[in-house]
């Protein structure tokens, strides 16, 4: 499958389109931003990372019986994948305290939370994503009840699913954001599950080993991603 035309470049992926109009190509940047992009870098290799545990990932979620919009990975950069009509929320699950729930509620990050916390945050850019919740979304359209309610429980099984996974790992699953989007009259996973999307800490060190490295200036960014790759790949086989 070919790329046509450039259909849309988001801050991690550009999306092109293909000779069947069911299916996009994504493809993965090295380019890195933070905060809204207000910090921006490169990351070496970060595309190529991040296709790859995401199919991995992917091809985990649809073993579940959860449908995506995974194809196929392509080469190093590119995924063949359903085209979405995306649902501008973003769903968030948090195992333990970090980021911006700390930063909201004044708590220490690495507090283990006794129930996960499920959040929406409105996809839009301009308003930072705003923390919102489903009765927001169904009074601006954004989804319907019915479409929230597949969305949140899908969410909690993948959180189980990628915490096991991760467990295994010898890695806590921090806190993960999850995009869905309509096809047909299904509601399919979308965009990516990657080290930019996921918080990952090394048990016993609490050691991170994702896109904070970045955000935060910690060092060691590239051999990280790698060594992500490098652990996804090892437990996927
Ligand atoms: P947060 O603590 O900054 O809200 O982030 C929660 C999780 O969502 C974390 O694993 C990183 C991920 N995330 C994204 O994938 N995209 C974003 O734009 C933000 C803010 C967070």
């Amino acid at each position: 499958m070919e790329k046509k035309e450039l259909m849309y470049e988001g801050k991690a992926k550009k999306v092109f389109s293909t000779e069947d109009p069911s299916l996009y190509i994504q493809s993965f940047k090295d380019d890195a931003t933070a905060f809204n992009a207000k910090k921006k870098g490169t990351i070496q290799n970060k595309g190529i990372v991040n296709n790859k545990i995401s199919s991995i990932l992917f091809q985990l979620v649809e073993k579940k019986g959860i449908p995506t919009h995974f194809v196929k990975q392509l080469n190093d950069r590119d995924m063949l994948v359903k085209k979405l009509e995306i649902i501008k929320v973003e769903v968030t699950i948090r195992n333990v305290v970090a980021g911006g729930m700390a930063k909201m509620l004044g708590l220490e990050e690495g507090i283990v939370l006794d129930s996960p916390v499920f959040e929406y945050h409105y996809k839009h850019d301009a308003l930072d994503d705003p923390l919102i919740n489903d009765y927001h979304a169904i009074a601006i359209n954004l989804a319907t009840k019915e479409e929230l309610a597949y969305i949140e429980k899908t969410a909690f099984t993948i959180n189980a699913m990628l915490k096991d996974f991760f467990a295994g790992l010898g890695i806590d699953l921090i806190d993960f954001k999850l995009e869905f989007g309509r096809y047909g009259d299904e509601i399919l996973l979308g965009d990516e599950i990657s080290p930019d999307t996921c918080r990952f800490w090394e048990k016993g060190t609490n050691r991170k080993l994702d896109k904070d490295r970045f955000r935060r200036d910690l060092g060691g960014i590239e051999e990280t991603y790698q060594e992500m790759l490098a652990k996804v790949t090892s437990g996927a086989v």
